[in-house]
């Protein structure tokens, strides 16, 4: 088992296979002008691997593969197949915008993949436009049902934006009713890509009475180990919904995990800006023991609360962290 100095359990990897996406969420990146890595910066499907069954051999049970967007990777069907081969991995897992997942979805559950995030935002077509600059909506919902259809377990995610999707806050709701998904809103967090700061006012408690006041009923569930949201279920909804306090609060006292970036930066937070390039050890040559050390050293020095020290902190874009 990893772990860190604080003795907190590492067992969960979130690996961003790529910084390119096919939206344009505002929230998260601009429209144009984006300096996206060359194909030599990227980590390549060896190397990912590589790093992947050396932290599996070593405590990693849960990767989940972020971007940018997974599927926009080349060739990103393969790299799952071997990463499901992993014999110590329980949980292989994505989190996709489902623009390009429809065709795949046979495939993941052949691979074993329980379980999807899907990110979307709003249910209206021309919303949806005007967040993500692409006119996607069907294709998302049909990567839904396909996911649904499959028995993929579906964790929707929505950043609920002023001005922006707030009305969709109850008809997103109202899909748990015949739906068994987790729809989960999240405070929007100020990494605009503008590099400016804004104010969101959207908290957790502000979403949550907003849905109450469509559904009094709504109920609190007892939370996963290690969840990222507050759980609610509506009585006799199918589905639950999860409220993501992203911006004001802090996940790092229970925080198990570690996120690798797709040029192979190893971040052991959230917020630090990496701590160790892995790519360049292996490419400069290191075995995996060598690698194994540095990635511990980096443990060793994992921030307490990364969050309360970082927050108000502008970073460039979601896209290129991973989420
Ligand atoms: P599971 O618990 O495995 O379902 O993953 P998750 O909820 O962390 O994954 P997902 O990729 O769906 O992310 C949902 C939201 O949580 C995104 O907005 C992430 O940016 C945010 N998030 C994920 N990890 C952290 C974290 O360590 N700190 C903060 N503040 N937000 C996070
Ligand atoms: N604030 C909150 N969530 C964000 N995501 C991307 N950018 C932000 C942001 N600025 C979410 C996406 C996706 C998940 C991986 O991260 O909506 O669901
Ligand atoms: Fe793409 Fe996700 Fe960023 Fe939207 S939030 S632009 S879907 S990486």
């Amino acid at each position: 088992m990893l772990k860190d100095n604080h003795n907190r359990p590492i067992n969960y990897l979130r690996l961003a296979v790529t910084d390119r996406c096919n939206l344009r969420c505002f929230y998260c990146m601009p429209e144009h002008g984006i300096d996206w890595l060359s194909r030599t910066e990227l980590m390549s499907y060896e190397e990912m691997l590589r790093i992947c069954a050396l932290l599996v051999r070593n405590g990693i049970s849960k990767i989940r593969i972020t971007g940018g967007e997974p599927f926009v990777r080349k060739d990103i069907m393969p790299f799952i197949a071997a990463l499901s081969q992993l014999r110590e991995l329980q949980e292989l897992t994505m989190t996709t915008n489902g623009v390009l997942t429809a065709p795949h979805v046979p495939e993941l559950k052949k691979y074993g993949i329980r379980s999807v995030n899907l990110s979307i935002d709003t249910l209206d077509r021309e919303r949806f436009f005007a967040i993500t600059r692409r006119d996607e909506l069907p294709a998302v919902l049909h990567t839904l049902e396909e996911l649904l259809r499959h028995g993929i377990e579906v964790k929707l995610n929505a950043v609920v934006m002023e001005g922006r999707n707030t009305q969709d806050i109850l008809p997103l709701v109202q899909l748990t009713k015949d739906l068994p998904v987790s729809v989960r809103f999240i405070e929007e967090m100020p990494f605009n890509g503008s590099g400016e700061l804004h104010a969101t006012g959207w908290d957790h408690v502000r979403i949550l009475n907003t849905i109450r006041d469509g559904y009094a009923g709504v109920q609190k569930v007892a939370d996963p180990p290690y969840s990222t949201s507050y759980n609610y279920h509506i009585p006799g909804h199918k589905g639950n919904v999860g409220i993501i306090a992203a911006y004001t609060r802090s996940f790092c006292g229970t925080c198990n995990r570690i996120r690798i970036t797709p040029q192979g930066m190893l971040k052991t937070c959230l917020y630090d800006n990496g701590v160790l390039n892995i790519r360049d050890l292996m490419r400069g040559g290191s075995a995996d023991e060598e690698v194994m050390e540095h990635v511990l050293h980096a443990l060793v020095h994992r921030a307490r609360n990364g969050h309360e020290a970082e927050k108000s902190a502008v970073h460039g874009s979601m896209a290129a962290i991973g989420g």
